[in-house]
């Protein structure tokens, strides 16, 4: 079993109000309500108001996570943003949230690895933490989707939704932390799912739905694997969500009972980024997850890239 370095200290998310149901989208394109729930899982999204930046989301995350973790702005020592869908192309999205928390003096950068970033940036903020050179690191994972995304192409629309997740780490006590972590890219799928600049999201449904299933069924063999865990030791998955029937195909395949895997597609879509920190926070407001609960997290997005991580929360 390995030794944790690094632990969750609280979490925190937010979601804009507006909600477009998927009666609205039967208005806007040719699709149906049965479809995009047979085929994808999603009943309803939000939808950032038109005034809202993604630090706004970000930063409103940040506050419920650092006020769960009882930890304040001028004691982070970093803040790492997951985001494809930042303020700026320059500066980072993390400075803008680091200005709106009032965090005055700590480095401040965003991670580009679309679904996977927060994955990406809870690995990231471990490595710091195991090195000895930070004490708190407030990891985020926010998107605005919703600006760029093309509302006429009923293949993307349909799917994604805006929002925000965060969580501060801190060192382990011990006990609770992250366990074990993998990140991956195949940068030969990187023409599959793109935004290229001035241009709206551009997807190959079905290439990133292999990919998928193949890459986050292994990452999760692997990551699980490296814990020293058993796979009924596992308490919880966390999936990111873009789509039921990836995750039911990946959670058959390694044999997770469904009763174990959490899910909230059906109301926020697919959050990229924001996709498993949202999930998670909601599960541990609700008392579901647990300190001591084993949790298993997966994501894979755009690049492709993709990780998976272990936490005893
Ligand atoms: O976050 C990580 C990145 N994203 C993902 O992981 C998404 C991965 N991909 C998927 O989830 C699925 O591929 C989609 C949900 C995007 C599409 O589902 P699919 O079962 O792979 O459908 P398809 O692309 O093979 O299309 C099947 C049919 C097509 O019609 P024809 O050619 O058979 O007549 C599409 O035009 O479904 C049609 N279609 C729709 N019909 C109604 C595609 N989108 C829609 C729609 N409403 N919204």
């Amino acid at each position: 079993m390995t030794t944790p370095q690094s632990q969750f200290l609280g979490t925190g998310s937010f979601l804009p109000e507006r909600v477009r149901t998927n009666a609205d989208l039967e208005a806007m394109v040719d699709t149906s309500d049965t479809w995009i729930r047979e085929r994808t899982g999603i009943s309803e999204r939000r939808i950032a108001d038109e005034s809202m930046l993604a630090s706004d989301m970000a930063a409103r995350a940040a506050e419920r996570a650092m006020e769960a973790a009882g930890v304040t702005a001028d004691e982070l020592d970093m803040i790492v943003v997951g985001t494809v869908t930042g303020d700026m192309q320059m500066p980072a999205t993390a400075v803008f949230v680091q200005q709106k928390i009032g965090a005055t003096n700590c480095p401040a950068f965003d991670v580009s690895a679309a679904c996977a970033g927060f994955i990406y940036g809870v690995q990231i903020a471990d490595a710091f933490i195991r090195m000895g050179t930070m004490k708190r690191v407030l990891v985020i994972g926010v998107e605005l989707l919703s600006r760029v995304i093309d509302w006429s192409d009923r293949t993307t629309c349909v799917l994604f939704g805006d929002g925000a997740g965060a969580a501060v780490l801190g060192p382990s006590d011990g006990e609770r932390g992250v366990l074990s972590a993998c990140i991956h890219s195949d940068g030969s799928l990187a023409g599959s799912l793109k935004i290229p600049f001035g241009e709206k999201v551009q997807m190959i449904g079905r290439d990133i739905f292999k990919a998928a299933v193949r890459n986050l069924y292994s990452a999760s063999q692997e990551a699980v694997e490296k814990s020293g865990l058993a796979p009924s030791d596992i308490d919880w998955v966390v999936p990111h969500q873009a789509n039921t029937r990836i995750i039911d195909q990946v959670v058959r395949r390694a044999e997770y009972p469904p009763e174990k895997v959490l899910s909230n597609i059906a109301t926020v879509g697919n959050t990229s980024s924001a996709s498993i920190p949202i999930l998670l926070d909601q599960a541990v407001r609700k008392g579901t997850i647990k300190p001591g609960d084993h949790v298993l997290m997966s994501a894979l997005g755009a690049g492709v890239s993709w990780g998976a991580l272990v936490l005893r929360y």
